[in-house]
């Protein structure tokens, strides 16, 4: 059974959020199928994708002058610096500091990220009169 399953409950109906959210699923679910070999490549793989998930986000939110954009980037870069210092472990051969951090951390902060912030800011975003 996948980590993480792509449900409709996950989209926020704006399409470049959803594909990174799809994305971040597909990396999560592959790592935690990934032998310790392949583990810390895709580790890294996520951490990259991650960071430029949320830089797309805060993109959207300096263009679309986002009322919530402090306290929505200050999540972003809360996560990033958690998601660094489980790098910083595997990097050392920790693979099951990473395992943990993929299984028991980040599908729930998803979840929870996807369903409260992003879904505020794609709500935002469809309201925007065209430009
Ligand atoms: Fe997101
Ligand atoms: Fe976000």
């Amino acid at each position: 059974m996948a980590l993480l399953e792509k449900t409709a409950a996950l989209s926020v109906a704006y399409t470049a959020i959803d594909e990174d959210h799809a994305e971040f699923i597909n990396l999560l679910n592959a790592l935690d199928m990934a032998t310790n070999a392949d583990f810390p490549a895709l580790f890294q793989h996520l951490y990259e994708h991650t960071e430029q998930h949320f830089e797309r986000e805060n993109v959207l939110m300096t263009r679309s002058a986002y009322a919530g954009i402090t306290d929505h980037k200050a999540e972003h870069q809360r996560v990033l610096g958690e998601f660094k210092q489980f790098k910083s472990r595997v990097d050392k051969g920790l693979i099951s500091f990473g395992r943990a951090f993929i299984k028991d951390r980040l599908p729930q902060w998803l979840v929870l990220h996807v369903t409260t912030m992003d879904t505020a800011l794609a709500t935002h975003l469809n309201n925007q009169p065209p430009s």
